[in-house]
């Protein structure tokens, strides 16, 4: 027994930040960034919080789910850094919606999302829930270096959640993690040790080149693995969800892969990347077009900081 998604929510800010704007900040320009990554806008919280923006997406799939707060078994939360240290970001959304159930956090970075569906699948082959409400989402506005033109142009805020629920749709499913915190990492913020060594400036930092190889290998091993474990080929495959770091990343793996382009959802020219909020709010804009039907195979694929990797196979469960 593994699970089927039963609804689907967003939350993203409202401000659309353009790369005219960002090239008054830095050096930097529309062209550049368009040509290099296909981001044309990302969205910053300026007015709201990343709860705010978490519990919009959670009650949003409840609502599609046609569940309650009070009907969750499970909240998980993928993301690279919440409100707080301490409680998790699933406890703080388990709060202001009104669930009473069990709630933490998983950190894969940009993988999260397929993590936190590998962990879900856990609770559901172990009979311990029945319905499980998944997030990602990150707020990276707050996490990047605004001066730094080689990172700040990639980045945004939102994410989405999905109601997952008893049933046989994950088809497959596959983790990766390779230890490596020199090509891609975001220190804590100020230590406040009497005995600490260094103080560390909590931005984002990245070599992007060996990130992008990285990129493009993950995503093609991973999705070959995660539809041959699935029993299928790539002729099976009606949609595939990639993180959405770089649209050039995406188009290099469509190429390898042989899956052709427009089954691909890409939303990085709206959203930027927004790490574990990618593939949920990727996901949940499809499914609000009406793109999906029921019995469609979908690829979720996605690599990011830790360096890891997530790639599963769903079939698409909902009317
Ligand atoms: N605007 C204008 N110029 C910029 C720029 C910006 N925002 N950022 C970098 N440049 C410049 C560089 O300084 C360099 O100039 P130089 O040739 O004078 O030295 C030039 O553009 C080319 O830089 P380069 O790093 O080779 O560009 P690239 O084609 O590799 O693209 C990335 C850079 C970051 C877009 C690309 O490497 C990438 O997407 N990597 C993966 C990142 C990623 O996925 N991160 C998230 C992981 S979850």
């Amino acid at each position: 027994m593994s699970f089927s998604i039963l609804g689907t929510g967003r939350g993203v800010p409202a401000y659309a930040m353009t790369n005219d704007e960002l090239s008054t900040m830095v050096d930097t320009s529309d062209e550049w960034i368009v040509q290099r990554t296909g981001i044309k806008t990302r969205h910053i919280c300026k007015e709201e919080t990343m709860t705010d923006m978490c519990v919009k997406a959670a009650k949003e799939a409840l609502e599609d789910a046609g569940i309650t707060a009070e009907d969750l078994d499970l909240i998980i939360c993928a993301t690279l850094r919440g409100e707080y240290i301490t409680p998790s970001q699933a406890c703080v959304v388990q709060r202001e919606i009104g669930a009473k159930c069990p709630a933490f956090d998983v950190n894969a970075a940009c993988s999260g999302f397929v993590y936190a569906f590998d962990v879900a699948d856990g609770f559901f082959a172990r009979n311990r829930v029945e319905k499980v409400l998944v997030i990602g989402y990150d707020n990276l506005s707050n996490t990047m270096d605004w001066t730094d033109r080689s990172t700040c142009v990639l980045f945004g805020d939102g994410g989405g959640a999905v109601v997952l629920g008893k049933g046989d749709d994950l088809l497959s499913i596959h983790i990766t993690a390779k230890g490596n915190p020199d090509v891609l990492y975001a220190p804590r913020g100020e230590n406040l040790s009497p005995f600490a060594k260094e103080q560390r400036k909590p931005a984002i930092f990245m070599n992007g080149h060996e990130v992008y190889k990285f990129a493009v290998t993950s995503l093609v091993k991973g999705v070959r693995k995660a539809v041959k474990d699935a029993g299928l080929t790539m002729d099976d495959i009606d949609y595939v969800i990639p993180h959405q770091a770089n649209m050039r990343i995406i188009e290099a793996a469509a190429d390898k892969l042989g899956i052709p382009r427009e089954k691909y959802i890409c939303t990085i020219g709206e959203y930027g990347n927004t790490s574990a909020g990618c593939m949920p709010i990727a996901l949940d804009v499809a499914r609000r077009e009406g793109k999906f039907k029921k019995g469609d195979i979908i690829v979720f694929c996605a690599f990011g900081g830790g360096l890891t990797s997530g790639s599963c196979v769903v079939r698409w469960a909902m009317d």
